[in-house]
């Protein structure tokens, strides 16, 4: 059944993640291409927002191509956070995400991210006062609590639903466990359990048969995909065609279509935000890429030097010519 947040549908069950530093209008646009059910910016300081420099304002760029499209805003402050989604607004996002998980020390320590989650009271505020400031339905990202001595995410989820968020998207994380132990997904199912909005999954859905696990054992509306989509953007596709098509599996890409991506991607890239910039940021990024490819290490070390578009081709070349060399018929001994 489609998902609604609002009176929004998303076609599809896959959304993905924001990723401050991945997760910018080129790769959004990429990941909604093959599916991306929604997307989200990357977090954006509400504070920073006050003053609306360059960089913030290309934060919230969204483009037509990639929606919809939430604009993820952080901070600690209800009154500052309201200002923050009402200019926003000015880039007409469909949702605006309220970031109640991001554990960085610098987010955290000014009482953002996932700080908030050790005062509900205030998180509610925020949503309240987020939501009476803009037109669009307003969501939260929290994680399963600060510590494991604290996993309030029901809690949290409760006290945002009341106060008149839309939807809710779990990382079955603390804040203290980061990004790595195993995601414990029974707290996606309590929160679930717990409130009547949406429930959006995350953490280690990593294809499409993950996905499917997660939406069966924990009820969730919806999961959101953030590493696994790295390099692959086509797991939407994946997932969407596992979902909706009797668990129908789509193989990853072969070796032309992931370079054809790729380079459609940087090549977004370098129009936004200009080769210079792009290719320093397009490092990593083909990095993932190239991923698992024969010779990956030795030009994934060549992708960390990338500076012009030009020497995207050359590495382009070259891969396709190692790879073609591992197909090539073998001599007889
Ligand atoms: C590079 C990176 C940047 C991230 N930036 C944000 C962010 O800006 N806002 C946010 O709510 N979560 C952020 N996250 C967390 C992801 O949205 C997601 O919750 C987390 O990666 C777990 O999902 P996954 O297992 O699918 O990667 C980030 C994660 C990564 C890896």
């Amino acid at each position: 059944m489609a998902l609604k947040i609002g009176n929004t549908e998303l076609a599809g069950l896959a959304l993905l993640a924001p990723m401050a530093g991945a997760g910018d209008r080129a790769f959004r646009e990429i990941c909604a291409e093959f599916g991306a059910a929604c997307t989200c910016s990357e977090m954006v300081s509400a504070k920073a927002l006050e003053f609306s420099d360059k960089k913030t304002r290309e934060l919230m760029e969204l483009g037509e191509d990639a929606r919809p499209a939430a604009i993820q805003i952080f901070g600690s402050e209800p009154a500052v956070m309201a200002r923050a989604a009402q200019k926003a607004m000015e880039y007409s996002p469909n949702f605006i995400d309220i970031n109640m998980g991001c554990p960085a020390p610098k987010i955290t320590g000014p009482g953002g991210g996932s700080a908030l989650m050790k005062t509900p009271g205030l998180c509610g505020e925020i949503v309240a006062a987020v939501a009476a400031a803009v037109p669009v339905p307003v969501t939260v990202k929290i994680r399963a609590g600060w510590d494991e001595a604290s996993v309030n995410a029901v809690e949290v989820a409760s006290v945002c639903e009341k106060a008149g968020a839309a939807a809710v998207a779990v990382h079955a994380r603390t804040r203290s466990q980061m990004y790595a132990p195993p995601a414990d997904w029974s707290i996606i199912k309590a929160v679930r359990e717990a409130v009547k909005i949406p429930v959006i999954g995350n953490g280690d859905v990593t294809d499409a048969q993950s996905a499917a696990l997660m939406l069966e054992q924990t009820g969730c509306d919806a999961v959101m995909v953030g590493r696994a989509a790295l390099g692959n953007p086509w797991v939407f596709r994946q997932i969407n065609a596992y979902l909706t098509g009797d668990c129908r599996i789509v193989p990853p890409p072969e070796l032309y279509e992931r370079m054809l991506v790729m380079v459609r991607h940087i090549d977004r890239m370098c129009r936004y935000k200009g080769e210079h910039r792009a290719m320093n940021e397009a490092r990593k990024h083909v990095g993932w890429y190239l991923r698992g490819m024969r010779g990956a290490a030795e030009f994934r070390r060549r992708a960390g030097f990338l500076e012009t578009r030009a020497q995207l081709d050359a590495l382009v070349k070259d891969v396709i010519a190692a790879q073609a060399e591992e197909q090539a018929p073998q001599p007889e001994p």
